[in-house]
């Protein structure tokens, strides 16, 4: 199994890249909301799952922390609080607001938190022009955390609407994020022979979290 380092130094991935995959891994997240109402993102099911406007925010969080913040020079932050708000796990950093009290955060304001993704894409932007092994290495890091939490994102907003009566029609499938993706059709058996199966990514060339 090779290091973090080591799958870094072995995969192309030149600044044009780079920014593309930024940006399209930033949209990515954004269209997961599409359908939810700023209601809807505050829902916290339960301790371990986390609101949408939360996953947003602390997504936008992780970029600013550990790369505008001790990379990009004259970098102004956007919020202080929202270090305090946003971190997660990340004891190294600092304080964090309790877990299971994330779905109380009506304050900021989804607006808010929209616009704090907008704040840190334009200065990432910035930063991404001054391309180095090590930018590369922390950007990668941080879109592949944000892909696991586009995950959260689907899997905690099906439990909490799968608690609500009302939001069990069919049209508020809110996982259903792709804006051409239409139908889905009857569900239907697939079969295929049975035995071992690796998925997921081939570590020996490249990096990838579980997501
Ligand atoms: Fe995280």
């Amino acid at each position: 199994m090779p290091s973090i380092a080591q799958s870094f130094d072995n995969e192309s991935l030149p600044k044009d890249k780079l920014i593309a995959e930024y940006e399209r891994v930033r949209a990515q997240t954004m269209r997961l909301t599409e359908a939810l109402s700023a209601e809807d993102m505050m829902l916290q099911s339960m301790p371990d799952a986390s609101p949408a406007k939360w996953h947003l925010a602390h997504t936008t969080w992780f970029f600013e922390t550990f790369l505008l913040q001790p990379h990009l020079a004259g970098y102004r932050t956007y919020n202080n609080a929202y270090q305090y708000l946003f971190n997660s796990y990340y004891e190294t950093v600092g304080e964090r607001h309790p877990r299971p009290q994330r779905g109380l955060l009506s304050r900021p304001p989804l607006e808010e938190v929209v616009n704090y993704r907008k704040h840190v894409d334009n200065a990432m932007k910035a930063l991404l022009e001054s391309y180095s092994a090590e930018i590369k290495a922390a950007v990668t890091i941080g879109l592949h955390h944000e892909m696991q939490h586009q995950e959260l994102i689907q899997t905690d907003i099906k439990h909490a609407l799968s608690l609500n009566p009302y939001a069990l029609g069919p049209d508020t499938n809110a996982a259903e994020s792709s804006p051409d993706s239409g139908s889905t059709g009857n569900p239907e058996f697939v079969h295929f022979e049975g035995g071992l199966s690796f998925i997921g990514t081939d570590a020996e060339s490249s990096f990838a979290y579980d997501c």
